[in-house]
C-alpha cells in the first residue's frame, strides 16, 4: 500500500447507501475502519472488500444503536481505541408520512436513532479528540433539517437537531483541532426511501442524486474546509446569506424589553 493512515475512521450505518460510500471513499484516502450497522453479513462483505481492495484494516461492529447495550459498545469502542482520528455520524432512518398518518413508537425510535445515538457516539467520541489534539466528526444531517415541510416532521426535526448540534460543536471546538461538518443531501438513491415509506421511484428522478455523487461532493466540501455542505446548491453565495440572515437575528433575540409591536397598551 503506498497510502500511509490516517488513523481509523468509525463509520455507523456503513452496511449500506451512504455509509457504504463513505467506507470506500474514506479506506482508498488512507483511513483504517470500523464498520458499524446491524447487518453483520453485509459489513462483513464490505469488510472483506474494502480490506481486498485497499490493504486498509477493517473491522466491524454488529450493534444496534437503538439499543442502549449495543450502543454502550460503541461508545466503549470510541472511548478506548486512540487510534479513532474521524467519527462519521451516519446511520438514521427517516419516515415520509405526516402525523397523522405516523405511529408515535416509530416516531420515538427515530428521534432515538437519529438523535439520542448520535449525540451519544459524539459524546463518547470528543474528548479523546481534544485530549489528542485532532479528530473530525462528519455529521449526514438533511435537507429537511431546514427544509421541514418537505418530509415526516419528527424527522426534519431530527436532522435540525444535527444541524444545530453541529453549529454548536464548531464554535466550542474551533480552537481544539477538531473539524466538525454537517452534511445535508437532497434525496439521495439508497434503501432510505423504501424503509421510510416512499419507493424510490415515486420520487420525481430529477431531485434524486446517486450516494457515489452524494459523498464524493461531501467529501469535497470537507477536504474545502467547510462546515455546513449542501451537495445538491448550485450557489454556495445562497448558503452563506441564509446563515449571515441568523447571525444577523443573534444580537436582537434576547432583550430586556419586548420588542414594540408587543408592548401591551403602547
Ligand atoms: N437517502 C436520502 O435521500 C437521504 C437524504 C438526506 C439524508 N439522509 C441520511 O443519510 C443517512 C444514511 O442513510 P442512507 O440514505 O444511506 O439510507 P440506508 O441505505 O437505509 O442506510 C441507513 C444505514 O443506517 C443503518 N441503521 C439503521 N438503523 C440502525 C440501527 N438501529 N442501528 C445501527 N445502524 C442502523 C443501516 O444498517 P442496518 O440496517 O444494517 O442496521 C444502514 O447502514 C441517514 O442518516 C439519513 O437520514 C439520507
Amino acid at each position: 500500500m503506498t497510502v500511509n493512515s490516517k488513523g481509523t475512521a468509525l463509520i455507523t450505518g456503513a452496511s449500506s447507501g451512504i455509509g457504504a460510500i463513505y467506507a470506500d471513499r474514506l479506506a482508498r484516502r488512507g483511513y483504517d475502519l470500523i464498520l458499524v450497522a446491524r447487518n453483520k453479513a453485509r459489513l462483513d462483505a464490505l469488510a472483506e472488500r474494502l480490506s481486498d481492495e485497499t490493504g486498509r484494516a477493517v473491522e466491524v461492529v454488529a450493534a444496534d444503536l437503538g439499543n442502549k447495550d449495543d450502543l454502550g459498545r460503541v461508545e466503549k469502542v470510541l472511548r478506548t481505541d486512540a487510534s479513532i482520528t474521524m467519527l462519521v455520524n451516519n446511520a438514521g432512518i427517516g419516515a415520509t408520512a405526516p402525523l397523522l398518518a405516523s405511529d408515535i413508537d416509530k416516531m420515538e425510535e427515530m428521534i432515538t436513532l437519529n438523535v439520542s445515538a448520535l449525540t451519544r457516539l459524539t459524546y463518547a467520541a470528543v474528548p479523546g479528540f481534544v485530549k489528542r489534539g485532532t479528530g473530525a466528526i462528519i455529521n449526514i444531517a438533511s435537507v429537511v433539517g431546514i427544509a421541514p415541510e418537505r418530509l415526516n416532521g419528527v424527522y426534519g426535526g431530527s436532522k435540525a437537531f444535527v444541524l444545530a448540534f453541529t453549529l454548536s460543536l464548531q464554535n466550542e471546538l474551533a480552537d481544539k483541532n477538531i473539524r466538525v461538518q454537517a452534511v445535508l443531501p437532497g434525496a439521495t438513491a439508497t434503501d432510505f426511501w423504501d424503509i421510510a415509506g416512499t419507493p424510490l421511484e415515486h420520487v420525481p428522478s430529477e431531485i434524486v442524486m446517486s450516494a457515489e455523487d452524494m459523498v464524493d461532493a461531501a467529501l469535497a466540501g470537507f477536504d474545502l474546509g467547510e462546515g455546513v455542505t449542501i451537495p445538491s446548491l448550485p450557489d454556495a453565495t445562497d448558503w452563506e446569506a441564509y446563515e449571515a440572515a441568523r447571525q444577523n437575528l443573534i444580537p436582537n433575540l434576547s432583550r430586556s424589553v419586548p420588542a414594540a409591536r408587543y408592548r401591551v397598551g403602547g
